[in-house]
Parts: C-alpha cells; sequence; structure tokens
C-alpha cells in the first residue's frame, strides 16, 4: 500500500443519514447514490481561518443559509452547531491559518431529480493548510484572461455544481493567467472563482449583486474596506471596454484575499504595475485580519 500522506490523515467531518463522525480523510466515505455525487445537488462555503480564528464566519454561515435555503434544504444545524463543529475541526489540525471547506448535499437517495422526501443532508467538512499568493504575485500582479460567460442564471447560489466554473479555470491554466474573467451580454461578471474589482480615476467599480454572480464574503468586507478609508464605490454594471481601459484590476476570493491584476488578454493594465487604489485596499484587508484575530472574533473587522 502507498504511504498515507498527512494529509489523508487529517480528520475530516462527515455526517451521512444523520450519522456523525471525525474520520481521517483517507477512510471517509459517502455512498454512491449521494445526489452530491450523482446531480452535483448541493452548496458549500469555503472559510479562512487565521491563526485559528475563522474569519467573517459569521457571514460565510449567513451565506450558506442563503444558499441551503435557495434550493430547498434544510440547514442541517444553527449557527452554535455549525461553530462548535467547525472549532472541532481547526483545533484537530497542525496548521495555524487553515482554509475550512463545508459541503452540505442533499442527501443519499434512489436516483430520481426532484426532490426525495424524508431524507437527510449530508455534510462534509474538511480543513486544509491556507496557502496565500505569493509576494512575487502581489508585487507584480497577476495575468488574467477573458471569456464570455455561460454558466447558469444562479451564480449567486454557491453550488456545488461548479463545471461551468471548472471550464473556466481550466482555460486560465491552460493560458498561463490565474483566472478568466467573464462577460454576459457585454458586462462583467465575475472570474471563475473570484469576484472582480475595477478601478478608474480613482473609483472603484463593482458589478451589481445578483443572480448573475456569486456574493463573496470579500465583496461586503471590500465595500466596508473602502469606505473606511475614504475609496469611492460605485455598483453598477460595468462595460467589457471599461474593464478593459482600467487603471486597475483587482480579483478577491478567500485564498486571494485582493490580488493585484496586472495583464488581460495579453494587454497591460493601466501602467502594468499594482496600483495605488489595490495597495491600500490590501493593507486595509490585513488590518481586519489582524483586528478579528486580536477580538477572537469571527465577525466584523471592527
Ligand atoms: C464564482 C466565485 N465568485 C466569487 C468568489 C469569491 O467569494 P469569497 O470572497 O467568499 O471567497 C468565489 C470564491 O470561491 C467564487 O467561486
Amino acid at each position: 500500500m502507498a504511504d498515507v500522506t498527512a494529509e489523508e490523515e487529517a480528520q475530516v467531518f462527515l455526517s451521512v443519514a444523520g450519522s456523525e463522525a471525525m474520520t481521517p480523510l483517507s477512510q471517509a466515505r459517502i455512498p454512491v447514490l449521494d445526489r452530491g455525487f450523482i446531480f452535483g445537488d448541493g452548496v458549500y462555503e469555503v472559510v479562512p481561518a487565521y491563526r485559528r480564528v475563522p474569519f467573517r464566519l459569521n457571514q460565510h454561515l449567513a451565506r450558506l443559509s442563503r444558499s441551503l435555503n435557495a434550493i430547498g434544504i434544510v440547514n442541517p444545524y444553527d449557527i452554535d452547531g455549525w461553530k462548535a463543529r467547525i472549532a472541532q475541526l481547526i483545533a484537530g489540525s497542525a496548521n495555524d491559518d487553515q482554509l475550512v471547506y463545508m459541503q452540505v448535499t442533499r442527501g443519499v437517495a434512489k436516483r430520481a431529480h426532484a426532490f426525495p422526501l424524508g431524507i437527510q443532508p449530508t455534510v462534509f467538512m474538511m480543513t486544509n493548510p491556507l496557502v496565500l499568493p505569493s509576494a512575487a504575485q502581489h508585487a507584480g500582479g497577476v495575468v488574467v484572461v477573458t471569456a464570455i460567460d455561460n454558466r447558469w442564471l444562479r451564480c449567486d447560489i454557491k453550488s456545488v455544481s461548479l463545471l461551468g466554473n471548472v471550464l473556466m479555470a481550466e482555460n486560465a491554466a491552460a493560458n498561463d493567467a490565474t483566472e478568466t474573467v467573464m462577460f454576459r451580454d457585454g458586462f462583467l461578471t465575475e472570474a471563475s472563482s473570484s469576484n472582480v474589482w475595477v478601478v478608474k480615476g480613482g473609483t472603484l467599480y463593482a458589478p451589481p449583486k445578483d443572480e448573475k454572480i456569486l456574493e463573496g464574503i470579500r465583496y461586503g468586507l471590500i465595500a466596508e474596506l473602502a469606505q473606511r478609508i475614504g475609496i469611492a464605490l460605485s455598483v453598477r454594471k460595468i462595460a467589457r471596454e471599461e474593464v478593459e481601459s482600467a487603471d486597475e484590476l483587482m480579483l478577491s476570493s478567500a485564498t486571494k484575499e485582493i490580488l493585484p491584476v496586472t495583464i488581460i488578454d495579453k494587454k497591460k493594465v493601466g501602467d502594468g504595475k499594482p496600483g495605488p487604489v489595490y495597495r491600500k485596499l490590501f493593507a486595509a484587508y490585513q488590518e481586519a485580519k489582524a483586528e478579528s484575530f486580536a477580538a477572537g472574533t469571527q465577525g466584523n473587522p471592527r
């Protein structure tokens, strides 16, 4: 038998048909008729934890609850129930900075599309080391390519049905890019696993929070930080030409935090260097992390 790696030995949380256990990843099993496997019928969350304190956890749990409501799965736990299980998972890991993954699927049932009656959701949670972008990526910015957004029209649900996003991420990888930035009907939506921010003339622009994008937890946070540090934010539809002629572009996500984009479709963004709005927001983001840790809270940056 091949050697078991530390990752495979790491404890994960699994609840199938109401039966909960912590188990090494290598031994975690779900039935093949789980609707997450068969239909992609489930939702998920990805929460960063800095020095073992989950960051913006209340907001992540609220979004999980919205996603579950949107697809008619009863939330298996209340907020304290989630927090206790997440705390247990974090405590069992050797890493200080972690990325907690949580997934809820509709459960296990004979294969038929419509919702089955009387089944319990399957819950899976794991934690991995949090790997943040490199200093070189922050200093030089990253490369993106663009594509037409051909995903479904409920991108606001954080669904495990990620094939559209997977294909967009693969398109980025095939082009040696960090992300694929997408446009629908000529307007910016988001990237395969990030929200996108545009700066022009010192103003920060973001596309509206609607069913065409996922409302990133950093979407709300960056809006708060911009207000805090006096950067004007305008939320409105953003045309492709505005993205192409932006002074600055940024990506945000749990693992990217705030990352500057300096090349889009082989052309420079602005002067081709990370800009002042990125630098201010990135600094404010690091402050919010420090404040969250100092407070030991799982909520707001202040
Ligand atoms: C499609 C998509 N949009 C936006 C985001 C950013 O969300 P968050 O800030 O909660 O990580 C993600 C995160 O993975 C994503 O997958």
